[in-house]
């Protein structure tokens, strides 16, 4: 089915920040860029991303249930391009990354603004993608000063 040309420009004016979203599998760690993000409720505190079926994050998500979310600022569009522009499935992009970890194992990027330690609560088929409902157990802002960028297509697809 093609989506008709009219929905899909109205919904590219939904407005989003931009997140790198980590996910730890056994020994294997891999994150992918997401835009796709957002706060769900206060108490508990929880989050949804949006996965697409096709990601490698998306199968270490649905079988390790855990993730985090990397909140990027304005000096992250490259760390964002980085996580977004090429699977992980057959490369390690944390191969020259730095990262910390919390409770779940998931990467904690040092350059990030905010960071959320989450564990998967539910989740939902949603057309080609999977929302991933998590809860927040942990989280830290890294960068007091700095605000969350918005998506911009330009920034990221060239
Ligand atoms: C700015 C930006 C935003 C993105 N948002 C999403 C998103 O919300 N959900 C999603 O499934 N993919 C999103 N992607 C695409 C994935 O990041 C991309 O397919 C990535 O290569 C997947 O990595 P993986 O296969 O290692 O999991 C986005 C990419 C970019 C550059």
């Amino acid at each position: 089915m093609t989506v008709k040309h009219e929905i899909s420009h109205a919904q590219k004016r939904i407005t989003h920040g931009v997140y790198v979203i980590s996910a730890k599998l056994g020994d294997k760690v891999n994150a992918m860029t997401a835009a796709w993000v957002c706060r769900a409720s206060f108490e508990p505190p929880l989050v949804t991303i949006s996965v697409g079926h096709t990601r490698h994050s998306h199968d270490m998500i649905r079988d390790s249930g855990v993730f985090a979310v990397n909140v990027l600022g304005p000096d992250n569009v490259e760390t964002g391009r980085h996580f977004g522009l090429k699977t992980g499935k057959k490369t390690d992009k944390f191969a020259d990354r730095d990262y910390d970890t919390k409770a779940t194992g998931c990467p904690i990027l040092k350059d990030a603004i905010a960071w959320m330690d989450c564990k998967v609560v539910s989740f939902h088929d949603a057309g080609d993608h999977t929302l991933f409902i998590g809860e927040v157990i942990d989280g830290g802002v890294l960068k007091e000063d700095a605000k969350g960028i918005i998506y911009e297509k330009e920034s990221f697809f060239k």
